[in-house]
């Protein structure tokens, strides 16, 4: 197996205390790579006006593997006032550097697996008829166009004339015709067959790879005629590839209520943008949220993996640090998987289940406690402390 060079950007808050913690892991499973630092994030904002400088995308281009851990983004305001003083006035504005590098490199596939842990306090029960709870085995990956749709960034406040002159052009503008500029603000949702089709073959092949039962594509086709019936257009043709599992099409809306009726139903799950993201927080939220939902960004060349989990400024100086690495292991284990060493990505997930199961190391979120520095007063383990259980049963 050829040696790879990964290039971690751990960016802001809690990015830097659990990226680290997933290298540790990396290296006892023993695999063999370079690691190379690259900045990205507010401090970036801040002293350089671009969160995602040159340099960072040079390396991602050059090593086409990244790690990421979170960043910080604030409103408008907020960030124009804490842009340093000699750059102030140039016309720059934020943009979000996973974002962009989602559209820099072509980041169009996001893969989003939800797999309860056994034995995870987090993990979603619900009621019996009878009397008593079950807890379902939930097994989801959600395939989410990453690239397109409501993010693609499209829109205006007070569109110009000739914006408003292009709507003007289809007859269900018209209630708006009348709306004052300021008062009236536009979203496209732009969706391109190639995209759909793209997301839909991944969500298929990784179906056949790992012998999911089916695929439901996730969308309001009956309303969202053109773009969300274009997404299900494309997930039909790409199922006749796949003659042995079957596409199901459910509403979003409806998808939203069967979720925690009937979760362990879904296998592969695939969407647009918007709604890929709805649906992949809504499973996490099953299987132990933030704390365990990971993620890879997957291109034609670059392939970025990072937690879904944000920067969590209010934990960011607590020492020692609180957070679960788990989100962080876990999608470092997507990398490993992405790279073709499958097996020892496997073990990095047994070792973690072995851990929850075993329950006696759990951080603050798998005990509801509220985050604070005297969670351990209250039995909550370190990150560090979690990371160690994990290379213990490695
Ligand atoms: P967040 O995900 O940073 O934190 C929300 C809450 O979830 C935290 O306060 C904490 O209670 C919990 N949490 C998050 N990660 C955890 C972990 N590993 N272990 C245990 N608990 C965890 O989202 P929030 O507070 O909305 O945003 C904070 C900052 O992060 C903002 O600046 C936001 O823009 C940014 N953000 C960045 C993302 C990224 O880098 N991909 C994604 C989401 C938010
Ligand atoms: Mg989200």
């Amino acid at each position: 197996m050829a040696r790879h060079t990964v290039v971690t950007m751990p960016g802001d808050g809690i990015g830097k205390v659990v990226l680290p913690e997933s290298l540790r892991v990396l290296n006892a499973v023993g695999f063999e790579a370079d690691y190379v630092h690259a900045d990205i994030g507010w401090d970036c904002w801040i002293e350089e006006g671009n969160a995602l400088p040159d340099r960072t995308v040079e390396m991602l281009a050059r090593h086409r593997l990244g790690l990421f851990g979170a960043i910080t983004s604030k409103p408008k305001a907020k960030a124009d006032a804490e842009l340093k003083p000699e750059l102030r006035g140039k016309g720059l504005s934020y943009f979000s550097p996973i974002v962009g590098m989602r559209q820099k490199f072509g980041l169009d596939v996001c893969v989003r697996p939800c797999r309860s842990f056994a034995g995870n306090p987090l993990n979603f029960i619900r009621k019996k008829p009878g009397g008593g709870f079950e807890e379902p085995s939930v097994d989801a990956v959600i395939f989410r166009q990453n690239t397109e749709g409501m993010y693609a960034g499209v829109e205006w406040t007070n569109p110009s004339a000739g914006v408003r002159d292009a709507l003007a052009s289809h007859p269900k503008f018209k209630p708006f015709r009348d709306v004052p500029g300021p008062d009236l603000a536009v979203s496209a949702r732009i969706v391109t067959r190639s995209g759909c089709f793209r997301i839909a073959k991944a969500a298929f092949e990784h179906a056949r790879k790992h012998g999911y039962r089916s695929v439901t594509v996730c969308e309001k086709p009956n309303v969202l005629r053109e773009t969300s019936g274009m997404m299900e257009e494309e997930a039909k043709k790409v199922q006749k590839l796949f003659p042995e599992i079957p596409l199901w099409s459910v509403n979003i809306d409806a998808q939203m209520m069967w979720l925690t009726k009937n979760p362990e139903e879904y296998g592969v799950v695939v969407a647009t943008n918007l709604f890929g993201d709805i649906i992949s927080d809504a499973f996490a939220g099953l299987v132990g949220g933030l704390g365990f939902a990971c993620s890879a960004n997957v291109g034609a060349e670059v392939a970025v993996f990072e937690p879904t989990h944000g920067s969590a400024p209010k934990y960011e100086k607590l020492d020692p640090p609180i957070v679960n690495p788990i989100a962080m292991i876990l999608s470092a284990a997507m990398m490993l998987d992405h790279v073709g060493e499958g097996e020892k990505a496997e073990r990095i997930r047994k070792a973690i289940a072995a851990v929850v199961s075993e329950g006696k190391v759990r951080t603050y979120d798998m005990l509801r406690l509220p985050g604070g520095p005297d969670v351990f007063k209250h039995g909550a383990a370190t990150t560090a402390r979690m990371t160690d259980a994990i290379l213990e049963r490695l």
